[in-house]
């Protein structure tokens, strides 16, 4: 197998509104991005990955797209992208951006056109514009829900000023779906990857990649609020099997159309020079349908959801592991890790307790294939109790506030403890930073030692150097109590994670070093090795 750098990376995902602020208005912007590059490259990642920075309205966070191919000026400019990437590979860092191929925003200019145009027109049919039933048109073409919440159709009105046709958006009424079975609208994404390619970029991270190709429209869902329910990361009130069978078969989402998309994107990414790649957001039931989407003339890696969502449980955290392996190996592709994202509950607070969450990391950066980092995660930061006038996402407003959505693992970065807004901004942050940051501040975990900030340093520092982490040489697991994970990677590296509630106990006969461990205190004392509760250790023999 060729070695490449995507396949063992430490990617770490940048939400750019929320990194670094530069010109005072509130929101991070690329300039801010390239100031702290050198925090990045000291970090120790391989790579980063940038959320959407392209023009938009941002109704949802920016992946409701209206230009593609430029800067929302919120951002910056043009310019400053290039420097970025410039100045990113400059840093011994590769980067990619994100595409976002299932939709754009309403306030893209073929959606204008559209509104503007005829039913049936070929304007029209870049988007899922469908006549609605019933005698005057009044219902929506079929029952199926946004995955934000309330109905997946909006209906507009015709030039004349009467209420005509309707459109699909499964997500928020700003981002009308497009017709991938329109050739126009694969030939208009082929000029972005290959604008954004031709400026230097190492790859894309794929938006909604199981979304692209849908399937009878014109029949109706047997389960439309179960099924929104069941598509939740967080779902916890839904019996497995239930869960189970309404996931394997959605009309909207992993359908075989995806497939010949992704070929052609392939080819495109193939014909550039250097090693550039593509990373696929799906949510694909059962996981193994996830290996289509990477088989070897498609894309690269997978974005692993099972194991973002594996509880605090041994058992099943292993489970996630072996299926993982055992499921990209099938297709050669590698594995990859991920703790937490945008759009999910960040790691401390959905774990609820820091020692689990270095714990847990100290799983991950111990996995064969690569990593992915969001944001903060470094830092230890927990979600932020966003109060309701500030909420700005989607979710929020579509669930009638049922459910809170995601701004609380969105709130801007602290940098320094004792500057105004902790140095993140001299204006007001989009979203209020809570008055406890100041201890997660980076200026405050860099000078000490113990922080979270230096625990991940070293997690990224050995797993780049030691020669059996990073790679993909699969794992082999040793015996241990059920709460316990006990494997070993090649060159005499074993890792322990102690899940359970009592202490883990180990007799050694031979020479034995603790590497790294996720609490300070761990020794090897006459042989003998004390693993605490929610502890992990790296052993090397
Ligand atoms: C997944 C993105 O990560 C999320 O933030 C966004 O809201 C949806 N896709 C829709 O684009």
């Amino acid at each position: 197998m060729t070695k490449t750098w995507w396949r063992d990376a430490a990617i770490y995902q940048i939400y750019p509104r929320s990194f670094q602020d530069t010109n005072g208005d509130g929101e991070g912007d690329l300039a801010g991005v390239i100031e702290r590059l050198p925090f990045l490259a000291g970090l120790g990642v391989d790579a980063l990955w940038l959320s959407p920075f392209y023009k938009s309205p941002n109704r949802d966070g920016g992946y409701d797209v209206s230009d593609p191919r430029d800067v929302d000026p919120r951002f910056g400019s043009l310019v400053d992208a290039k420097e970025l990437i410039l100045k990113t590979h400059e840093h011994g860092m590769k980067i990619i951006f994100d595409i976002v191929p299932n939709h754009f925003s309403s306030d893209h200019i073929w959606f204008q056109e559209a509104l503007k145009s005829k039913p049936g027109s070929p304007s029209r049919n870049r988007f899922h514009f469908y006549d609605g039933r019933g005698p005057e048109g009044n219902e929506p073409p079929n029952n199926w829900n946004s995955v934000f919440g309330g109905p997946s159709w909006s209906r507009v009105k015709e030039a004349d000023g009467s209420l005509g046709q309707w459109y699909l958006h499964l997500f928020d009424s700003s981002q009308p779906d497009l017709n991938w079975e329109n050739p126009e609208v694969a030939e208009d994404f082929e000029k972005t990857l290959r604008f954004w390619l031709d400026l230097g970029i190492d790859g894309f991270r794929i938006d909604v990649a199981h979304g692209l190709a849908k399937d009878a429209i014109s029949q109706n869902h047997p389960d439309p609020e179960g099924l929104t329910r069941a598509l939740r990361l967080d779902v916890v009130d839904m019996e497995k099997t239930v869960r189970e069978n309404l996931l394997k078969d959605i009309p909207f989402f992993d359908r075989d159309g995806v497939h010949q998309i992704y070929r052609q994107w392939r080819k495109i990414l193939d014909s550039y020079e250097g090693d550039r790649m593509s990373v696929a957001e799906i949510l694909v039931f059962p996981t193994i349908r996830g290996t289509r989407y990477v088989r070897p003339d498609e894309l690269h890696q997978i974005f692993n959801f099972d194991f973002l969502v594996a509880p605090w449980d041994a058992t099943m955290i292993k489970e996630s592991i072996d299926r993982t392996l055992r499921e990209v190996a099938t297709v050669g592709a590698p594995a990859t890790w991920v703790l937490c994202n945008h759009d999910s509950s960040r790691i401390v607070s959905r774990l609820g307790d820091s020692d689990k969450a270095k714990a847990l990391s100290m799983i991950l950066h111990a996995l064969p294939g690569g990593i992915y980092i969001y944001q903060g995660e470094e830092l230890g930061l927990p979600d932020a109790d966003v109060p309701s006038e500030f909420r700005q996402d989607p979710v929020f407003f579509r669930s009638n506030g049922s459910d809170n959505g995601r701004d609380g693992c969105r709130v801007p970065l602290p940098w320094l403890s004792a500057a105004e807004n902790y140095g993140f901004s001299t204006g007001s942050p989009w979203l209020p930073q809570p008055k406890a940051w100041a201890d997660y501040a980076v200026d405050v975990e860099s000078a000490d030692p113990n922080s979270f900030l230096n625990f991940y340093k070293k997690s990224l520092a050995l797993r780049k150097s030691h020669p059996a982490l990073g790679g993909e040489d699969s794992i082999q697991w040793i015996e241990s109590p059920e709460s316990v994970l006990h494997f070993q990677r090649s060159l005499g590296l074993q890792i322990i994670a102690n899940l359970g509630a009592e202490t883990y106990s180990l007799n050694f006969t031979s020479e034995v070093e603790i590497l790294h461990s996720s609490r300070v205190e761990i020794v090897v004392q006459d042989g003998v090795l004390n693993v605490p509760s929610n502890t992990t250790v790296w052993l090397q023999f």
